[in-house]
């Protein structure tokens, strides 16, 4: 799918050659002039035609004085980012058809909020977007091109170009999660990194079994043990910043399925744990994105990668394993192996001598009782680290909210037989998952995303929605723009202990 930024005055807009052109009306529009769109949308508001509403849409077939075969005019409320991807979001519902190839979206009308361009492309991709891989009987995209028009292109230039990257890591991630188990095991995750590393700003390393032992990853290798499939780590480079500026560390959980292992999970939905490389999705995701935009910023990605497999090699409840950290684990449950992979990357992490490390990570039902599908769990221990990943969400619209990290909850977590066991109760779990892991960010500039409940959708829409990618990329592009952007490093004294 192409996408191209153009200026365009009134008369372009009636001159666009397009299968459909889709006009985004703002309630504040008042159609004074006598050109076509405005006597268009006069009309359908006079005769009641075009409700008030945000999504609401008439399609208009013939327009006069257009050369489109379709008009289709769409309400975008106050023009806000969110107003428009609902308007978008609407509207291309009723343009999915093969027939519409190419397409104007005018966006002329509206403020002029970069944001809301961003907006306004990515619910066009994500309303077209069709996974293929493994269904070659799929139709794939009709649309072809897209136009966006604006008023004055100079100003929105910037968005448009970052509106693009973020559908490309959007799709990449997309694709990976969506892909089933066994065309996705954590070897073809490492050679889709290794792919991305042939960009010149981008190395990806990948190390197996041995290289993870020689490091004394005892908890990740437990994991692994279960499975026949290899694990990987995957570590990328991406070298965008000064030489030697610290890097931001993207640390994604890269469980290519997981049954639970030796405390298997029930049968019901468990397909959907395919998606349980969300988080190393998303990584890869957002270096698809950077090699595309190429930001002034260094930035890693790791990404642990294994499957978690019942077997009699598989690693049992109350096994005690030490950790990379030196820290020793007990077991307790082997479908809380989410934090076992992590904790060790973590401690990976620290040696990158960062500028903040954020881990992602599909990591507990709890979260998804507690935050549904519309935001990320967000932990931090820093004030700042956690304002900028927040503010990152609301600018992309891929919000988060953060969750406390009071020691207490820290409390289940103890062991008569190693230093901690892997799991607390039930109460509270995301946060008691993310007080596992802070365990191994001690004197890291650390947040966890939890987004389980975000980053795919079960039912009829399953599939994954390449999300937290709009929210990494945006804090990475803050952190390139201005490095204090929860910039731990500098800003110690904000340091709070929670
Ligand atoms: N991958 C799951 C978390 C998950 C569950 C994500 C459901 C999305 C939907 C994770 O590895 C897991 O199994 N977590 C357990 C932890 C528990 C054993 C403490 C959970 O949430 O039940
Ligand atoms: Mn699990
Ligand atoms: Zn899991």
């Amino acid at each position: 799918m192409d996408f191209e930024l153009k200026t365009l005055s009134p008369t372009m807009i009636t001159g666009l050659t397009a299968d459909a052109l889709l006009v985004l009306v703002p309630d504040a529009f008042v159609p004074a002039k006598s050109d076509p769109l405005s006597v268009l949308v006069a009309s359908a508001e006079r005769l009641g035609d075009l409700e008030p509403g945000v999504g609401k849409t008439l399609v208009c077939y013939r327009a006069p004085g257009f050369k489109a075969t379709r008009v289709v005019l769409v309400r975008a409320g106050s023009g806000s980012p969110a107003s428009v991807r609902k308007a978008v979001t609407a509207a291309m519902a009723l343009v999915k058809v093969p027939s519409v190839r190419k397409l104007g979206l005018v966006l002329n009308l509206l403020p002029g909020d970069g944001r809301a361009v961003r907006a306004a492309m990515h619910a066009c991709a994500d309303a077209t977007y069709v996974y293929t891989t493994t269904k070659p009987s799929a139709k794939a995209r009709a649309l072809q091109r897209i136009t966006v028009g604006v008023d004055k292109m100079a100003a929105v230039q910037r968005d448009f170009d970052i509106g693009k990257a973020q559908i490309t890591g959007v799709e990449f991630a997309k694709e990976w999660a969506n892909r089933p188990a066994n065309h996705a095991t954590p070897s073809m995750l490492a050679e889709a990194a290794k792919k991305l590393g042939r960009h010149p700003k981008i190395k990806t390393e990948v190390l197996g079994p041995k290289q993870v032992e020689a490091l004394a990853m005892g908890a990740f290798l437990a994991v692994a043990r279960g499975s026949v499939e290899p694990l990987r780590f995957i570590v990328m480079h991406y070298a965008g910043g000064a030489k030697g500026a610290a890097p931001v560390v993207l640390v994604g959980k890269g469980i290519t399925f997981d049954t639970g292992g030796i405390s298997i999970k029930p049968a019901a939905e468990m397909d959907e744990m395919k998606f349980d490389m969300g988080g190393a999705a998303s990584v890869l995701g957002t270096f698809a994105a950077l090699a595309e935009l190429q930001p002034g910023v260094n930035v890693v990605g790791v990404i642990p990668a294994c499957e978690n497999m019942p077997d009699g090699q598989a690693v049992k409840p109350g096994d005690v394993v030490t950790s990379m950290s030196g820290q020793t684990i007990e077991i307790l449950n082997t479908d809380a192996e989410g934090r076992l992979i992590l904790c060790d990357a973590l401690t990976y992490a620290a040696r990158l001598k960062p500028h903040s490390v954020v881990d992602i990570a599909t990591l507990t039902g709890a979260c998804v009782i507690a935050l549904g599908g519309v935001r990320s769990g967000l932990f931090s221990s820093r004030d700042d680290l956690a304002v900028a990943l927040h503010n990152a969400g609301e600018t992309a619209l891929d919000p988060c909210w953060r969750m406390p990290l009071d020691d207490e909850y820290a409390e289940g977590l103890k062991s008569n037989f190693a230093d901690m066991g892997n799991v607390a109760g039930r109460a509270g779990g995301a946060i008691t998952a993310a007080k596992f892991l802070q365990k191994f960010a001690t004197d890291l500039p650390w947040a966890h995303l939890d987004i389980a409940g975000t980053a795919w959708k079960s039912g009829t829409a399953k599939g994954s929605t390449g999300r937290p990618v709009p929210l990494l990329l945006q804090y990475v592009l803050d952190v390139a723009a201005s490095p204090q952007s929860g910039a731990p490093n500098v800003a110690k004294s904000v340091r709070t202990k929670r």
